[in-house]
């Protein structure tokens, strides 16, 4: 778990459940819950290894949760690693337009803001981030990922959406990918895909489970998009 920061930035996993299709659900802004309690799992322990989880605001409008660390071994192998229970949840939005009232505000996890300097006005001084990281008129990864990596952030879980999952990899801040594959198709044009891409992403299989009817993927990123966004 220790001294896995590459390139001097914290090492980031995307981590999806898609259908056979390559969708991440039916429609931008319904919940997708199609994996089973097997991927479920496989998500949470995603989760209680990194020491930040990413996801976009079209995410959390659609669930107004986020996945916790739950499982009692995963909490304590957190505590074995010297890493608090949870891991800091971080959205990330332009707007920052969330209802103060949603679950996610009163779910016990510490909570991140990545937003512009006029999506941060609204949260200031408040409790429902404790921390708010602004990147001026757009969102900006070249100044998140350098804080986050000031405050001891060595892995970075990002869980979707597609619009969050393809300006990670065309800045190229991805460095894995794990995907579920789960028996459906959704097809349709409304249905959002793993990344919201302009060009291409290199990959290798690292690793490759099937578990009743899901696979699950490992992937390295050989190459992608590289300084933008
Ligand atoms: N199958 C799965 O494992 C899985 C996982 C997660 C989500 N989902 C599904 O994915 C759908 C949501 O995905 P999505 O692609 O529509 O949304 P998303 O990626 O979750 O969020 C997009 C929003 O996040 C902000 N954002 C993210 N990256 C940004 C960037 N580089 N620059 C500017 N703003 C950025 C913007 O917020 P503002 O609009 O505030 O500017 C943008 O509109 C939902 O249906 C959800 O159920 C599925």
């Amino acid at each position: 778990m220790k001294n896995v920061l590459n390139n001097g930035r914290p090492h980031c996993t995307v981590v999806l459940a898609i259908t056979a299709d390559g969708k991440i659900s039916d429609r931008p802004t319904t919940a997708a819950r199609f994996g089973s309690e097997a991927d479920r799992a496989h998500l949470e322990t995603q989760v209680a290894q990194a020491d930040a989880v990413l996801f976009g605001a079209g995410t959390l409008r659609a669930y107004h949760t986020t996945l916790a660390v739950r499982h009692p071994d995963l909490i304590a192998q957190r505590r074995q690693r010297g890493q608090p229970p949870q891991p800091r949840q971080w959205v990330c939005s332009r707007r920052a337009d969330f209802d103060p009232q949603w679950r996610f505000f009163q779910q016990p996890i510490p909570r991140g803001l990545i937003t512009t300097t006029q999506g941060a006005i609204a949260w200031q001084g408040r409790r429902e981030f404790d921390q708010i990281i602004t990147t001026g008129e757009v969102i900006n990864w070249p100044a998140v990922f350098p804080q986050w990596q000031a405050q001891g952030v060595e892995r970075v879980a990002a869980l979707g959406g597609g619009v969050l999952v393809g300006s990670l990899l065309a800045g190229g801040w991805v460095d894995e990918l794990r995907l579920t594959v789960c028996p459906l198709l959704f097809g349709g044009d409304a249905a959002p895909m793993v990344a919201a891409l302009g060009s291409g992403v290199e990959l290798e299989l690292l690793a490759c489970e099937a578990i009743a009817s899901e696979v699950f993927l490992h992937y390295r990123v050989i190459r992608s998009g590289q300084g933008a966004g």
